[in-house]
C-alpha cells in the first residue's frame, strides 16, 4: 500500500490473473476506478491477452502469477483464471501478502474452497468471491425493501436465467456455471436456509455436462425457491421474482429495473394464530417501477472489496457463502442424477 508514514494507507496496488472473457471486464474496471486503486500489473500465459490487456495502458503484463507476485507489491488481486486453478492462484497471492477476490464460483470442491478459507485466516488477508449478482443495483433495492417487510410475507423466490449456448464453456454444465448466481441471491434475499433440494436437468448441446436445469429449494421459513435456468434460449433473460402478502416484485437484472405489483387486497388481513398476519385474497392492482441509480455491477463489487481492504471491514461477500452457493449447485446436479430430493443431514453438512 501506497503508506506514508503516519497517514492512513490511501491507494492499492492492484493486479489480475487471467485476462480472458471475465478477466478483460475486471482490467477494465480496475483501471477506470478512482480514488481507491491503482491497476498495476495483469498475467496470463496467452500473450496475446497480456498484448491486449496492457496495450494503451500503464500496467505490467506477467506470463506467470508467481513472477507477478514476487515483483509488484500488490495489495489486492482478482483472480479469474480458470476455475480449476483457483485454489493454486489463491494460496500464491496469500503468500505474498495480497488480498484476493476470486470469481465465482469459490473453486471447485468443498476442500479446496476450505483450504483457501483457512489460508486466508493464516494469513490476515481477505478472501472474497466475485457474486456480480449481490453487487446489482435493482437486487440491492430489492434487499432493502424485503427487509424492511415490504412485502409481509414471502411466499415465493423464482429466478429465471435463459440464454444462448457458450460454445467456450467445456468444463462444467449449466447448474454449476450459472446455478451459484441464483442460489446465492436466494439465501441473501431469503434469509433463511434451504431444508430441502430437488432438480432435474436435461442435456441437449452440451457434449458432457446439462444445459437445462429446473430445480426447486424449500427454505426453513417455508419460502418456495423455483429456479429456470439454461443455455438453449435464443434471446438473453435474467429475471428475479418475489411473491409475498402485499404483492409482487420483479427485478430484471439486466436491465436493472426493479418493479412492484401491489396486491390490493393485503390490507384485508386476518391474525391467524399459527402464521401471524395472512391475506386472505389476492387480486390485480397498481404497478410501480422503483427508481434505481444504475451502475456496473463489476464496478461495485471491486471498489467495495477495495474500500473493505483499505478500511479493515468485512469482505463484501464473505466466502463461506461461496462455498455454499458451489456446494449447493453440485448438490443439485446430484439430485438431477439421483432422481430424489436432498434434504436433512446431508443438507446440513453443507450449510454448517
Ligand atoms: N461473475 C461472473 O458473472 C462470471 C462470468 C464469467 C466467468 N466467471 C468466472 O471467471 C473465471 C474465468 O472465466 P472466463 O469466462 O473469463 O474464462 P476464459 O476461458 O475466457 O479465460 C480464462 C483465462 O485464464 C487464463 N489462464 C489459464 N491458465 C492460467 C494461469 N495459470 N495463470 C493465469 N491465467 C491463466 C487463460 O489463458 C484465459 O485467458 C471462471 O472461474 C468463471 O467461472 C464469472
Amino acid at each position: 500500500m501506497d503508506d506514508v508514514a503516519g497517514s492512513a494507507p490511501s491507494r492499492l496496488r492492484a493486479g489480475v490473473v487471467g485476462l480472458g472473457m471475465m478477466g478483460r471486464n475486471h482490467v477494465r474496471v480496475w483501471d477506470e476506478l478512482v480514488g481507491e486503486a491503482d491497476l498495476v500489473a495483469v498475467a496470463d500465459p496467452d500473450p496475446d491477452a497480456v498484448a491486449r490487456a496492457t496495450t494503451g495502458r500503464r500496467v505490467t503484463g506477467y506470463h506467470e502469477p508467481q513472477e507477478m507476485f514476487e515483483r509488484e507489491r500488490l495489495d489486492v488481486v482478482s483472480i479469474v483464471a480458470p476455475t480449476s486453478l483457483h485454489l493454486p492462484v489463491t494460496l500464491q497471492a496469500f503468500e505474498h501478502g495480497i488480498n484476493v477476490l476470486v470469481e465465482k464460483p469459490i473453486a471447485a470442491t468443498r476442500e479446496e474452497a476450505l483450504r483457501m478459507i483457512d489460508a486466508a485466516k493464516a494469513a490476515g488477508r481477505m478472501l472474497t468471491v466475485g457474486h456480480i449478482e449481490r453487487f446489482n443495483p435493482a437486487i440491492r433495492e430489492l434487499h432493502r425493501r424485503l427487509a424492511a417487510g415490504e412485502l409481509g410475507r414471502i411466499f415465493q423466490i423464482h429466478a429465471t436465467r435463459l440464454g444462448p449456448f457458450p460454445a467456450r464453456i467445456r468444463d462444467v454444465g449449466v447448474v454449476v456455471d450459472l446455478g451459484p448466481h441464483d442460489l446465492d441471491i436466494m439465501r441473501y434475499l431469503v434469509g433463511s436456509e434451504p431444508i430441502r433440494i430437488y432438480a432435474e436437468t436435461e442435456r441437449r448441446i452440451h457434449t458432457e455436462h446439462e444445459d437445462l436445469f429446473n430445480g426447486t429449494m424449500k427454505f426453513a421459513n417455508g419460502v418456495v425457491g423455483v429456479l429456470d435456468i439454461n443455455w438453449l434460449t435464443p434471446t438473453k433473460r435474467r429475471v428475479l421474482t418475489v411473491t409475498g402478502e402485499r404483492g409482487m416484485y420483479v427485478a430484471d437484472y439486466i436491465a436493472q429495473d426493479l418493479v412492484f405489483y401491489a396486491n390490493p387486497d393485503a390490507s384485508a388481513t386476518w391474525i391467524n394464530p399459527s402464521h401471524g398476519m395472512s391475506t386472505t385474497s389476492v387480486s390485480e392492482g397498481e404497478m410501480t417501477r422503483r427508481a434505481i441509480t444504475r451502475e456496473e455491477p463489476l464496478g461495485v463489487e471491486l471498489r467495495e472489496f477495495a474500500r473493505a481492504v483499505l478500511s479493515g471491514g468485512p469482505p463484501p461477500v464473505d466466502p463461506h457463502d461461496g462455498m455454499i452457493a458451489l456446494l449447493l449447485a453440485r448438490m443439485m446436479v446430484e439430485s438431477a442424477v439421483a432422481g430424489e430430493a436432498v434434504s436433512g443431514s446431508t443438507l446440513e453438512e453443507v450449510l454448517a
